[in-house]
């Protein structure tokens, strides 16, 4: 089979488009036949050798696909070859065929094409665990995205509107924030031009907001730190800007706020039921049509390197997907 291939960390351009065996499936385990994959920045840093897991070489980056069923491992009740479905892996996923462990491995609604599907686990399920689970977003409170049009970031914007808040969406350029708004943004900060703090204190009365998304880290969480409402919760959930910030705390006592982090691959290995309840609710919600997945690009597999370097430059709005 075809995949992508890393041989050794480093740019994206050193990947390699090339025949490997198809992986072997074990107990446990369903093998697919990939017909899109999300592209992550996770994915981004892996191949970097600067991701928190480094797989042994040679590996494929990829960690969400959509596809059918081709094999399924002894001990797995509930699926046949020929499903249709979403499987999220640890790498892997840009190939023409992966295996996923069942428990990881979602049936995919009828009225959902691949490409949404293979966008859909990672973005959704970060977004809604962390607003709910984490920050337990409530109706009528406000929430701050930072990256608002990056993969994670719009599904924060879309879900926090769901969820009743009152979006401000802050992004680095105005067709990132036109974006935004078609997904329910109440409020636009283009916060590499703009002074993020005096923008939020003035569009809510100098309350600043209730729950800060921010996958961005650097710069951006020095601003973003010094919006947070009373009470309110700051969730980190990446350092896409390249710097892990450090806070100072003192900030957290005087408003009697709250600094939460989320990794939603860990829910995976240590509470899978808190995955699967939420991916229930997201299902329920885009079967009701009230959830949009927002596909920038779709590319043939063998342009991986071309997504990866448009996440890395910063020119993606909402997700790109590979097509093998
Ligand atoms: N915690 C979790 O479980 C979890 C799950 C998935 C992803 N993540 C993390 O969340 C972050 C975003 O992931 P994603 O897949 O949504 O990526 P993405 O689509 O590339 O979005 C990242 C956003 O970050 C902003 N950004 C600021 N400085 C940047 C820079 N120097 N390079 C690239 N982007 C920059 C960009 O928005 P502007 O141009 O508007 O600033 C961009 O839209 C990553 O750090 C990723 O590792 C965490």
């Amino acid at each position: 089979m075809k995949a992508i291939v890393c041989h050794e960390f480093g740019a994206p351009d050193k990947l390699t488009f090339a025949d490997i065996d198809s992986p072997r499936v074990r107990g446990g385990e369903i093998k697919v036949r990939v017909r899109a994959c999300g592209v992550n920045f996770p994915d981004v840093l892996m191949v970097q050798g600067l991701y928190q897991l480094k797989p042994d070489f040679p590996f494929s980056p990829g960690l969400e696909v959509a596809g059918e069923v081709i094999e399924v491992g002894g001990g797995v009740d509930g699926f046949k070859s020929g499903d249709r479905v979403i499987g999220i892996v640890n790498y892997g996923g840009f190939a023409e065929e992966v295996v996923v462990p069942a428990a990881l491995t979602l049936p995919m609604p009828d009225n959902m094409s691949y490409e949404h599907g293979a966008a859909f686990p990672i973005a959704y399920g970060t977004s809604h665990i962390a607003l709910t689970h984490r920050a337990h977003l409530n109706a009528g409170e406000t929430l701050l995205v930072l990256g608002a049009a990056g993969g994670v970031g719009l599904t924060a914007v879309e879900l926090g509107k769901l969820l009743g808040a009152t979006v401000i969406a802050a992004a680095s350029s105005e067709g990132k924030l036109a974006v935004t708004r078609q997904y329910g943004a109440d409020y636009t900060i283009q916060y590499t031009t703009e002074d993020l703090r005096e923008r939020v204190k003035a569009i809510t009365g100098g309350r600043y907001a209730d729950v800060i998304y921010d996958p961005v880290g650097g710069d951006a969480f020095d601003a973003a730190i010094r919006c947070v409402a009373w009470e309110g919760r700051y969730l980190v959930i990446g350092f896409a800007s390249g710097r892990i910030p450090e806070v100072p705390v003192n900030r957290l006592l005087l408003k009697n706020s709250s600094l939460v982090g989320l990794y939603w691959g860990a829910y995976t290995l240590n509470n899978p039921a808190v995955i699967q309840r939420s991916f229930q609710t997201l299902m329920n919600w885009y079967g009701e049509g009230k959830l949009k997945p927002h596909i920038d690009r779709t590319l043939p597999l063998a342009q991986a390197a071309d997504a990866l370097n448009a996440l890395a430059k910063r020119e993606a709005k909402g997700k790109w997907v590979l097509v093998p």
